[in-house]
């Protein structure tokens, strides 16, 4: 086991390494939480990929069964997430040590998981939110940059990681095309507390999704990767395959018009965000049923350039750290 990393996360969450397995729709599975912690760093997932919410419940007891090391639950805290309360008391009752928010307000996650000692990371793309959420006391913040997997920010992670580190008090962890561990000694040196890896964890055995989208991940290259808003109404990267080619990377005009209209805008988020989901859900599961094709819509980063192999979550985790400690070395004294 390599040397231990010790930073102001590491800290907080009792880790050896400073390494948060993100959270990806679809991807994330029990499988992949409990291998990323055993290995030193933290796996979490979003509540949703276990729908309903009995299986929730059975995948966080048995990622609870499978390791004491702490985890971490991804909660969607706007409107369209009628769970909410119910995924924070279940990972709450369970002593989820970890919450990761994305999109909306995260003061009911904030409040109820302080009550249990458990930390809570919201996800930022800039100075304003970020400062929403210390206000509301967040633990720390995931700073989404460009060329993250999901809904990339449009800020340099090279300039938002150090603008947040200066300005707030609370870690900041970097998150945007993170997939080999040089790019760890990066972020530290730049303010960060530690990185969030997505797109890497596609590529590894315990992912739950089809063995076309894993390869595609490990043959793409960062040119490979558009910004489509067909998948949620919000700008989210995907690989460029011949079907998103096809379909275009603007939503249809008509839907694009509800969506800006005052009146029908309330009802086209939600309907475009489904759609959009569901064509995720069908490509990411294809093998169930028909045959996998490239005519799919799959959610990758611009890191993709650098993953060439599938390995498991654990060797990820090494390899990441043995990087790391390589990259530290080598730069000039
Ligand atoms: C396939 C995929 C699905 C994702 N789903 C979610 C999600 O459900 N919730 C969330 O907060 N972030 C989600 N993300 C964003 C990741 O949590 C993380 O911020 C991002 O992957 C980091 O950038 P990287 O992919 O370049 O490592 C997703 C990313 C990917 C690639």
């Amino acid at each position: 086991m390599s040397n231990a990393i010790s930073t102001s996360l590491t800290r907080l969450l009792g880790i050896r390494y400073p390494i948060i397995g993100a959270p990806m729709f679809l991807v994330s599975n029990v499988e992949m939480v409990v291998a990323i912690s055993e290995a030193g760093g933290i796996g979490t997932f979003p509540a949703l990929n276990y729908r309903p919410i009995e299986k929730y419940r059975d995948a966080i007891a048995e990622m609870k069964a499978l390791t004491k090391k702490p985890i971490g639950v991804n909660v969607i805290v706007n409107k369209s997430n009628t769970r909410q309360n119910e995924d924070i008391k279940i990972a709450l009752d369970h002593g989820v040590e970890l919450f990761i928010t994305s999109l909306g307000s995260p003061a009911t996650v904030i409040r109820e998981a302080h009550k249990n000692g458990a930390k809570v990371f919201c996800d930022v793309t800039n100075l304003e939110h970020a400062r929403k959420v210390a206000d509301l006391g967040a633990d720390g913040l995931v700073a989404v940059g460009t060329g993250a997997g999901g809904h990339a920010g449009p800020i340099s992670p090279l300039v938002l990681v150090p603008w947040l580190a200066r300005e707030m008090k609370i870690p900041v962890v970097l998150a945007g095309g993170v997939a080999v561990g040089s790019q760890i000694a990066a972020a530290l040196s730049l303010g960060a507390a530690g990185v969030h890896v997505g797109t890497r964890f596609i590529a590894s055995t315990e992912a739950g999704v089809d063995l076309a989208y894993k390869n595609a991940v490990v043959q793409s290259t960062p040119e490979d990767i558009v910004m489509t808003t067909r998948v949620s109404g919000t700008p989210a990267a995907v690989i460029n395959t011949d079907y998103v080619k096809k379909i275009g990377t603007d939503l249809p005009l008509a839907l694009r018009v509800l969506k800006d209209h005052g009146l029908t805008k309330k009802y086209a988020v939600p309907l475009i965000h489904w759609l959009g989901m569901r064509s995720l859900e069908q490509a990411a599961t294809s093998s169930a049923g028909e045959k996998p094709s490239w005519k799919t819509v799959w959610s990758a980063g611009q890191s993709v350039g650098l993953v060439n192999e599938i390995i498991s979550c654990r060797e990820i985790v090494e390899n990441l750290v043995a990087e790391y400690h390589v990259a530290v070395a080598a730069l000039p004294r």
